[in-house]
């Protein structure tokens, strides 16, 4: 088997990465460990920035987002016995939009295996070869149990954190940065139809707390939990009351519904550079991970593929190497800057158990909510930066 770019993992990543090679006439192949079935069912964060529904409609992905997604003009920010709407249009001119992961991965699958490059599901044993060379190769085994080669002149490594790809590079020389929070989220969804117009991010003493959604009918709630919690312990009544502790506010309160999953995720930030050795180049997560507080994972993955897209067309049908070189150093400035967001939201919403973490929390967020510079710096960070 030959193909231009052979591309490592079938998550958002890969997927986007191959569609929007395969515009640009460069041909790939997308190699993924997993089944259909199970890379379908994966649920994950939901809101999309302006840049992501842009390059996803203009990659011709944009029908169901824009007929069933919801386009969301702001957040609130609250804290107990005050709820505050930061209002983007006018503070930044753009919009986010709520459309779960799940969703974007299933349109893209569908768009994959309707007339484009080949995706293969449940390889193993994916290795990677001559990454240093101008003719890798990935060695792996198909579904049906046979040994392949795939001949490649370049590796995209989206094959998430857990992936081959990351210790290819790092084995050559570079660092990674790491910082593991000592909270988790307890994340449920619930048949309910949303009590909010918008998110709503709650500080309170007992913890942080999301009210998201993924339809008109289907809740997504988030509980600030110790990482050690066990989701056995957490009934449906318990989860419920929490929320309502949490997000109280005279006059409202939380819809509440059959709670069709429950999860309890940790949280972490992770960067890995540099994010290329040779002709294997990573994107998404394989590079880096950000906590949830931000809706920064998936958008950054859009982010790092718009940019290796660009700068492999521009080698593979150009033979120009200008935007390869700068690739990493670019797509890292991006990774840091959504590190520091999502660091910033999270190190501001949840509590620790420290009365003077409280008062600068507080005192933070009263900010927020009191200047339009301040708010300002939040919805642009949130919308997400122009991609450079
Ligand atoms: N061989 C082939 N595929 C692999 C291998 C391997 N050795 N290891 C992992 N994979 C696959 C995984 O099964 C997964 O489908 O690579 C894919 C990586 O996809 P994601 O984890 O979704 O990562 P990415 O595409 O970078 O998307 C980033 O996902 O986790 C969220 O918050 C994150 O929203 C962000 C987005
Ligand atoms: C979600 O809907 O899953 C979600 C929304 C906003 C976040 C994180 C997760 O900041």
């Amino acid at each position: 088997m030959r193909t231009q770019v052979a591309i490592i993992g079938a998550g958002p990543a890969g997927l986007l990465l191959s569609r929007l090679l395969a515009l640009q006439g460069v041909d790939s192949v997308v190699l993924e460990n997993r089944s259909r079935v199970y890379v379908e069912a994966r649920i994950r964060a939901g809101i999309l920035e302006q840049h992501t529904v842009d390059t996803l409609t203009d990659a011709g992905l944009g029908d169901r987002l824009h007929r069933e997604g919801l386009e969301h003009r702001g957040i609130y920010l609250q804290h107990p016995g005050t709820r505050h709407k930061l209002d983007f249009p006018e503070l930044c001119g753009r919009t986010v939009w709520v459309y779960g992961q799940t969703e974007v991965t299933k349109d893209l699958i569908e768009a994959q295996l309707d007339g484009g490059p080949p995706l293969l599901f449940e390889v193993s044993d994916v290795t990677l070869e001559d990454v240093d060379s101008d003719s890798p190769r990935v060695r792996f085994t198909d579904a049906d149990g046979v040994a392949q080669v795939l001949e490649c002149d370049v590796i995209a490594g989206t094959d998430g954190f857990h992936g081959v790809s990351r210790p290819v590079v790092q084995a050559a020389g570079g660092r990674t940065w790491e910082r593991t929070y000592p909270y988790a989220w307890l994340g449920i969804l619930a048949d309910a139809a949303p009590a909010t117009d918008e998110l709503i991010y709650a500080w309170h003493p007992e913890g942080f707390a999301l009210y998201s959604m993924r339809s008109p009918t289907v809740s997504r709630l988030y509980l600030q939990v110790d990482p050690a919690e066990k989701i056995e312990d957490w009934s449906d009544d318990r989860i419920w009351d929490a929320l309502d502790t949490r997000f109280a506010l005279e006059g409202w309160s939380v819809n509440r519904g059959p709670v069709t999953d429950k999860s309890i995720l940790p949280m972490r930030s992770f960067v890995s550079s540099p994010m290329r050795r040779g002709r294997l180049f990573l994107a998404g997560d394989a590079a880096h991970i950000v906590p949830p507080t931000g809706a920064k994972g998936l958008n950054l993955a859009v982010a790092d593929v718009t940019l290796l897209a660009r700068a492999l067309v521009r080698l593979l049908t150009e033979k120009r190497t200008d935007l390869v070189d700068t690739y990493s150093d670019r797509a890292l400035a991006r990774v840091w800057r959504c590190t520091h967001f999502s660091w910033f939201m999270t190190s501001m919403l949840h509590t620790s158990g420290d009365d003077f973490d409280a008062h600068l929390q507080l005192s933070q967020l009263r900010r927020i909510c009191s200047s339009e510079a301040a708010a300002r710096e939040l919805a642009e960070n949130y919308t997400g930066l122009p991609v450079g």
